[in-house]
Order: C-alpha cells, then sequence, then structure tokens
C-alpha cells in the first residue's frame, strides 16, 4: 500500500533497503516513508513467545482496518512457542498463519522469523530486553515497522547502542512502538493537558510506588543442573541485571515514565536507598526494596518506592502535587487511571477538581491503534528515543540504589559496565555475561563497596 502523496513502487523500495550499510542512511532519508505490500495486509513476526508477546498479536488484532496476519514466531524454548502458538491459533484462527517451517527456535531465530517479512511489516519484540539492539539493528536492515516491549535497554552501553539504532530508524522513516502503553492511555493524556494549561499550579513533587508480593522471575532457585547458563539466566530476566536490568528496570519504568511525563522533563540525577532482607536460597540480583529520590533540573523531586515482599502493604499508583493540589496519574493498576485533580493534598472525594470520568480504552490496545495508523497511514512515529530516555531514568536509579552513590544521568548513560557484550555472538552453549561463584552465587550489588560499579 503506497501513500497517495508519496508514492512508491515496489521494486525501488527494494531497490533501495539493498544499499550498503553506510550510504543507506544519508540515501533512504529522501524514501519515501511508506509501508508497501502487494496488497493491504500487514504481516507481523513474533519475537519472544511470552506473556507479553501473545499479548501484543491479541492486541494489534484488536484493531479495525485492513488486515493484520500473524506469520512467523520465534523463541528460545520450545514450549513457550507451542504455547503462545496453540492459543493464538485458538483465538484467532486463521489470522494466525505460521505453519511449522515458519516457526523458530533458538538464539537466532529471531533473524530467521524476520526474514519472512516484507519490508514495511511489523517485527514484535518481547524478549527479555538485553536483546532489544541486536534485534532492532537486524529489523532496520531489513526495513520493517516494529514494537517493541520496555524496559529497551538495561545499562549505559546499551543505552547508546539504542539511541544510535533509534536515529537510524528515524532516518529510514520507520514507524516504532515502545511498549510504555501509558502514553497512550486517554485519561493520563487528559490530565497532562490539565498540568500544561495550569490547573494544579507549578508540580512541586512527583511520587510513584510499585509495591507487592515477589512476582514473575524476581527471585530465582539456584540452577538446575540439566539447563546451560545462558538459558537460565536469559529465562529469569527479572532476576538477573543483564537479561533484564533486574526487577527496578522492569517492573517500576511505568511509574516512573508517567511521573515523567506529567513533568515533561526526565531527571538529572538520583539518589537511593535499597537493600535486601528475606532472600532465602534465591540467587537472583535484586533488592527486595528500592527507595529512589530522583532530581529534575529545577529542583523538583521524584519519589519511587518499590518494593517485592509478601505480607507488606500493596501500593501500585502514581501522584503529582502541584501548587494547587493533587492529581492521581493513575491508581490501583496500569488501567484504567482514573486520572483526577483534588483541590488540596488529600483525597478528598469532596474536593475533586477535575476527573477524565469517561470510559477508557485499554492502553495496550490503543498503542497498537497508534502504531498501525502511523503506518498505514504514513504518519511520523518512532517512540525509541523516548523509551531509551525512560530506560536510562530506570538505570539511574537503580545504579544509585546499588551502588550508595548518587548518580547523574550522563553518569548513567556514559558508564562503561557493558553487562552483556557480544550479546549478538552469544548462544545456549556460549559462557553467561554473568558467572556464580564457587558457592553457586552470583554477585549482587553491595552499597558502598564496589565504588559505582553495580556488581
Ligand atoms: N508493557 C507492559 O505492561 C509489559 C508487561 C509484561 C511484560 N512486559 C515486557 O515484555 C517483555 C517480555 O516479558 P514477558 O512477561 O512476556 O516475559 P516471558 O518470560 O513471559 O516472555 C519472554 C519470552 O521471550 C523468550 N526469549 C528470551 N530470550 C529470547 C531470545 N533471545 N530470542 C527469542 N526469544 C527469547 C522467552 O523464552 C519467553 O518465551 C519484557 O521486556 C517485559 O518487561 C511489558
Amino acid at each position: 500500500m503506497s501513500s497517495p502523496s508519496n508514492p512508491v513502487t515496489r521494486r525501488e523500495l527494494l531497490r533501495s533497503a539493498g544499499l550498503s550499510a553506510t550510504g543507506s542512511a544519508l540515501a533512504l532519508a529522501a524514501v519515501p516513508h511508506v509501508h508497501v505490500s502487494q496488497d493491504d495486509t500487514i504481516r507481523l513476526a513474533l519475537i519472544g513467545c511470552g506473556g507479553r508477546g501473545t499479548g501484543a498479536v491479541g492486541d494489534a488484532f484488536s484493531v479495525e482496518g485492513p488486515p493484520v496476519k500473524l506469520v512467523a514466531m520465534a523463541d528460545i524454548f520450545p514450549d513457550r512457542l507451542n504455547g503462545s502458538y496453540d492459543g493464538l491459533k485458538r483465538s484467532f484462527g486463521d489470522r494466525v498463519d505460521v505453519p511449522e517451517d515458519r516457526r523458530f527456535l533458538g538464539y537466532d531465530a529471531y533473524a530467521r522469523a524476520m526474514d519472512c517479512l516484507k519490508p514495511g511489516d511489523v517485527a514484535i519484540m518481547a524478549t527479555p530486553p538485553a536483546f532489544r539492539w541486536v534485534h532492532f539493528r537486524y529489523a532496520i536492515a531489513k526495513r520493517l515497522n516494529v514494537f517493541m516491549e520496555k524496559p529497551v535497554t538495561v545499562d549505559g552501553p546499551s543505552s547508546k547502542r539504542m539511541f544510535a539504532l533509534g536515529e537510524e530508524s528515524v532516518a529510514k522513516g520507520l514507524k516504532v512502538g515502545v511498549g510504555l502503553m501509558c502514553r497512550h492511555c486517554v485519561a493520563r493524556k487528559a490530565l497532562f493537558e490539565q498540568i500544561r494549561a495550569g490547573a494544579m499550579g507549578d508540580l512541586v513533587l512527583l511520587r510513584g510506588y510499585r509495591m507487592h508480593d515477589q512476582i514473575g522471575y524476581f527471585a530465582s532457585a539456584p540452577k538446575p543442573a540439566d539447563m546451560s547458563e545462558m538459558l537460565y539466566q536469559t529465562q529469569r530476566f527479572h532476576s538477573f541485571l543483564w537479561s533484564g536490568g533486574g526487577a527496578y528496570s522492569d517492573f517500576y519504568i511505568h511509574h516512573i515514565d508517567e511521573c515523567c511525563w506529567m513533568k515533561d522533563a526526565w531527571p538529572v540525577q538520583a539518589h537511593a536507598l535499597g537493600g535486601r532482607h528475606y532472600r532465602g536460597d534465591s540467587v537472583d540480583q535484586n533488592f527486595d526494596a528500592y527507595s529512589v529520590e530522583y532530581t529534575f533540573a529545577d529542583g523538583t523531586k521524584l519519589y519511587l518506592e518499590g518494593r517485592c515482599m509478601r505480607g507488606c502493604q500493596n501500593a501500585f499508583a502514581s501522584y503529582a502535587h502541584g501548587t494547587k493540589g493533587l492529581a492521581i496519574i493513575s491508581e490501583n493498576g496500569h488501567a484504567p487511571a482514573r486520572s483526577r485533580i483534588f483541590k488540596g493534598h488529600l483525597k478528598d472525594p469532596t474536593a475533586v477538581a477535575w476527573a477524565y470520568g469517561q470510559r477508557e480504552p485499554s492502553p495496550y490496545q490503543l498503542e497498537w491503534a497508534d502504531l498501525l495508523d502511523a503506518i498505514r497511514n504514513n504518519k511520523p512515529y518512532n517512540e525509541v528515543k523516548r523509551g531509551v530516555e525512560a530506560s536510562l531514568v530506570t538505570v539511574m536509579g537503580r545504579m544509585a540504589a546499588h551502588t550508595g552513590q548518587t548518580v547523574t544521568y550522563e553518569q548513567a548513560l556514559n558508564h562503561d559496565h557493558d553487562m552483556a557484550p557480544d550479546l549478538d555472538k552469544l548462544n545456549a552453549d556460549s559462557p553467561a555475561p554473568l558467572q556464580a561463584g564457587p558457592d553457586g552465587k552470583y554477585p549482587v550489588p553491595e552499597p558502598g563497596r564496589k565504588g559505582m560499579r553495580e556488581y
């Protein structure tokens, strides 16, 4: 489908896609930004067939308009791929067109799945975030549009790589969505407009809370003997900083991002506390509790309180305080946000100054509606820079807690701790980026003892 305003033939596009790496960015900047395929169908390849990736395919299918089909799948574990395929096939029938020869396994499966697509189709990246830059680089080379889950980086070096790849994808006119779905929420958008219009006065404080039991791969029992280190650390990505950014980057990014959105800025430094308490035989690298004080350039603070601990009070909410009162950015989960503003700083139901108050469509579906609309109507659409910035702000807070030092945005970005160098060359049998000690335990952060290194 070519845009009426920017007609381009399929032959022209394929010829331009074959340009050399050095010549491509400049030359392709002149190529019209269009979704091209022989018909209107947008084909998807799912890379990382776990909970979120499978959900993302359903969200893509929820969008009305010309057909969307899943045509290829990739994972490193057969049970994950098969379970995802069976569930999607049961729910969506013919829209899932993935015969066995388009289901790929292994650390190189991503490339074979993307090879099934044509320029302008969409690669869904829902693996642990460590692999984002490896997979995104390949998608850019193949001129694919992308939906990638958050976080998109885990440390300074991977952030630099993704910033550069993001710029390259913009230059090529690729449409890229990043799974910070709250940014697509209608209630939060309306609150943002209220704040910009001065409904709360100046923002003076933001607070984010995510506190619950241990979930996902937060804690990990020692590696089973019949599994390689690489597979084990990849699978249990919330446990290991190189593969998932740990619980801090993975769990807390949404609250950090929505608070920074309302402030319309990223913090310049972080100062933090955290600790490990009840760990049993768990060998993960996480702290149970994090309390991070972020500071914006104008001195305003954002406090992020995160905890994974059974038996304690739960919380899942973000708030903004302005000189005129308090706003609930979101409460009780990501959606519905039920955003509202109170006169004063108490959640007093008799003093509501503004409330969104309407039905809130799922932001997981809205982010797909926005991405597919951009692809079909050739609108500029690229969320990578913002996704990297949000990811880097998680790295800054996590690093501050893990080192016990104040960490600036620039220090986080320019830090030389490359947690998984050469990830593009590793496979299931490679030595893992993190090695256990003789006691079978992996290095954990020790604030005050390891200088500016997290481990
Ligand atoms: N936006 C949200 O609200 C939200 C919610 C949940 C998860 N996520 C994000 O989605 C991503 C996946 O999380 P999940 O909960 O689906 O985890 P998951 O473990 O259920 O799924 C991850 C899948 O990726 C596969 N995988 C790992 N490395 C791979 C590789 N190199 N190549 C191919 N496949 C690989 C795993 O085997 C697994 O099937 C994470 O980045 C997570 O933060 C986002």
